[in-house]
């Protein structure tokens, strides 16, 4: 059979009938989803092959019927495989679907017109999207597993390598370096946790709700579910054509892990400033400045941090998208694959870029210890004094007074003399001051699991390697 470039051909629409002529060319430019949704073209396959067995095991199909259309499906999908971003651009369909049936026909002729019995582009397109949704989201779950390991492989070397922990980003308490790597990894485990109860929802199967009040056929949803890997079928028509939550819950996991992305990289891009200087960046993974020779810049977590503004768009324009519709489908909702592609899109280059960071930067591990003034023991002080008795509140009184007497006098807290410690508390006289001034005991202190301990760090790497 010919087999003419589908750009070359005239579009078919699927509703034609009751029209007279075609639709303006200011409507079918506004109207067509084609250039957004023919990457679902697999999906759709997919979709109408297991529809036409479904319409063959409901004797609303001869055999012969649904083997050709089978068989015819095949064929397309074979020619949609070699199609380039050029022919996409040529052909003049409405969409995926109308595309589809065009070139079925092309295939088998006149039966192709079977195929869309009991079906409406309202369930099929839910259908392709929430089937592209799902390999999506499993895409996303193994590149935020490698950047876990990434930080874990990082978070090895690092467990007795002491820096400071900020709040208000003022100086805090020491910590290891590889519980800060950890941090972040948990906030990941969290989205992963997302991305599978996500995966749930979209998983279910609006494919035999027709356009919105069921399908008249003995079609076997069951059947359907199982042969497209869904784990469950939607319960009324009229909600599996006009959802759209689970594009929305996409959309938020999408933003919550590009906001943990983007406090990461708001870590590192403070880390590698000369100020703090705690870490270095690979070269493969910076870059220059057109005008300054000196200059060495964290784009890719500069990206990471602007990306995160990107997914929140998304989500709030699919919200606002959503809020006022009626029930059922409405065109509004052809717009929930843009943010939906974009956000995939983003995240998988993102992703791989953010986990080759973290993989090849270097501590400075003397630039890490220094940056641990004695003052940040202050805790670590009273909690001495708790040992020996004295309430935390006192105690915390007492090394307040510490605090000032070092800062009058222009030393650190561990250059005061002995006997100031001794006049404040005298609980101090037989303490090991060296001691209490070293920030891996300090680190060791916090032993209790979620701790800094080297035994909690740890555990956590072994509590996350197993969730890995
Ligand atoms: N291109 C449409 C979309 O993405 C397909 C569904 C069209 N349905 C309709 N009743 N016109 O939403």
């Amino acid at each position: 059979m010919e087999q003419p470039d589908a750009g070359a051909v005239q579009s078919t629409r699927l509703w034609g009938g009751r029209f007279e002529g075609s639709p303006s060319v200011e409507m079918d430019r506004l109207n067509r989803s084609l250039p957004v949704d023919h990457r679902l073209w697999r999906e759709d396959i997919e979709g109408s092959l297991a529809w036409a067995t479904a319409l063959g095991r409901a004797e609303v199909l001869t055999e012969d019927e649904a083997s050709t259309l089978r068989e015819g499906l095949e064929q397309v999908a074979e020619r949609l495989r070699s199609f380039d971003s050029a022919r996409w651009h040529a052909a003049a369909d409405e969409d995926i679907h109308t595309l589809v049936e065009r070139l079925l026909r092309e295939q088998v002729g006149a039966v192709a017109g079977r195929l869309h019995t009991g079906r409406s582009r309202n369930d099929q397109v839910a259908t392709d999207t929430r089937l592209w949704a799902l390999r999506a989201l499993d895409r996303i779950d193994s590149l935020v597993r490698d950047l876990q390991a990434a930080l874990l492989s990082q978070a090895e070397p690092n467990v007795a390598t002491v820096m400071p922990s900020y709040t208000h980003l003022q100086r805090a308490q020491p910590i290891a370096a590889a519980h800060w790597l950890l941090s972040h990894a948990w906030a990941l485990s969290r989205d992963r946790e997302r991305i599978a109860g996500t995966r749930e929802r979209v998983g279910t199967l609006p494919l035999g709700s027709g356009a919105i009040a069921g399908c008249p056929f003995p079609i076997d949803r069951e059947f359907l579910r199982d042969e497209l890997g869904f784990l469950a079928v939607t319960q009324n028509s009229i909600d599996a054509v006009g959802d759209r939550d689970w594009v929305a819950e996409i959309l938020f996991v999408a933003s919550t892990l590009g906001v943990h992305l983007s406090r990461l990289a708001e870590d590192v891009i403070l880390f590698a400033s000369a100020e703090f200087g705690f870490v270095r960046l690979a070269d493969t993974y910076s870059t220059g400045s057109s005008l300054m020779p000196q200059k060495r810049n964290p784009d890719a977590m500069e990206l990471a941090r602007g990306k995160a503004g990107r997914f929140i768009g998304g989500l709030v324009g699919t919200l606002a998208l959503l809020k006022g519709l009626p029930t059922g489908y409405n065109k509004d909702l052809q717009e929930d694959k843009v943010a939906l592609f974009d956000a995939v899109d983003e995240l998988e280059t993102l992703l791989p870029a953010v986990a080759g960071s973290i993989s090849t930067m270097t501590f400075d591990v003397d630039r890490c210890a220094a940056a641990v003034d004695p003052a940040m023991l202050a805790t670590d002080l009273a909690d001495f004094l708790v040992r020996e008795g004295i309430p935390f509140r006192e105690a915390h009184e007492r090394i307040g007074r510490l605090v000032r007497a070092a800062e009058e006098l222009g030393c650190s807290l561990s250059e005061l003399p002995r006997d100031r410690f001794i006049e404040i508390s005298k609980e101090f006289a037989d303490a090991n001051l060296d001691g209490l001034f070293d920030p891996l005991q300090s680190l060791e202190a916090r032993s209790a699991p979620g701790g800094t301990a080297g035994v909690s760090v740890r555990a956590q790497m072994e509590a996350l390697k197993h969730l890995l």
